[in-house]
């Protein structure tokens, strides 16, 4: 009977150490919504409401990164949101990054350098005041945001726009 006490510590240990792996999972997908729980690709987005569109120069806040024009869409939940100031689940808002060039005297869109998306789920992302943030790489669509990145999308959110995290304003 002796015997069977090493392989019943060895099975104890296999289930705990899986339990331990498990948990560092939970912890990853909590933390790095990025790539874990990933906020999906809006598809379509170019259907949806124009929201706005800005042109940044690289002295902005953004930096050279951010230079050029971006565009603001709104899905339906979203536009509700900017009419009422309570964004729903399901809002998904999309911040669209073009590179600037002229021609013939005239300034236009240059290629997409990316797309940033803030998509609500006060369930899923309840650390980051209920929105995902995601950057898509264009024209690839790669997302590109570590835990660290998403922080310091929140962190800038949540300063200009304390109540609804959204910083944009409609315009007619
Ligand atoms: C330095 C501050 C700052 C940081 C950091 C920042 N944003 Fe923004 N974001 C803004 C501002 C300002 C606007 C509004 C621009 C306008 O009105 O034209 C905006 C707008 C947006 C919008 C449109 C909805 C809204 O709030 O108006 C999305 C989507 C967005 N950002 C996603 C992101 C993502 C994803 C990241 C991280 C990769 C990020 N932002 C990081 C300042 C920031």
């Amino acid at each position: 009977m002796t015997w069977r006490w090493p392989s019943l510590l060895a099975v104890l240990v296999l289930v705990l150490s899986g339990l331990e792996v498990s948990r560092a999972q939970d912890a990853r997908t909590a933390a790095g919504q990025g790539e874990a729980a990933g906020v999906p690709y809006p598809e379509g987005f170019r259907r949806w409401a124009h929201v706005k569109t800005g042109l940044s120069g690289s002295a902005g806040p953004g930096g050279a990164r951010y230079a050029g024009f971006h565009h603001i869409y709104a899905n339906a939940a979203a536009l509700e949101g900017y009419e009422t100031g309570r964004f729903p689940d399901g809002a998904v808002l999309v911040f669209d990054v073009f590179d600037v060039r002229t021609q013939d005297g005239n300034t236009l869109e240059g290629p997409r350098k990316f797309t940033d998306v803030m998509h609500k789920d006060s369930r899923r992302y309840a650390a980051t005041g209920g929105w995902g943030f995601e950057e898509f790489e264009g024209p690839s669509r790669a997302r590109v945001l570590s835990p660290e990145v998403v922080a310091r999308c929140f962190a800038c959110h949540e300063r200009l726009a304390p109540s609804g995290h959204v910083i944009s304003k409609l315009r007619e």
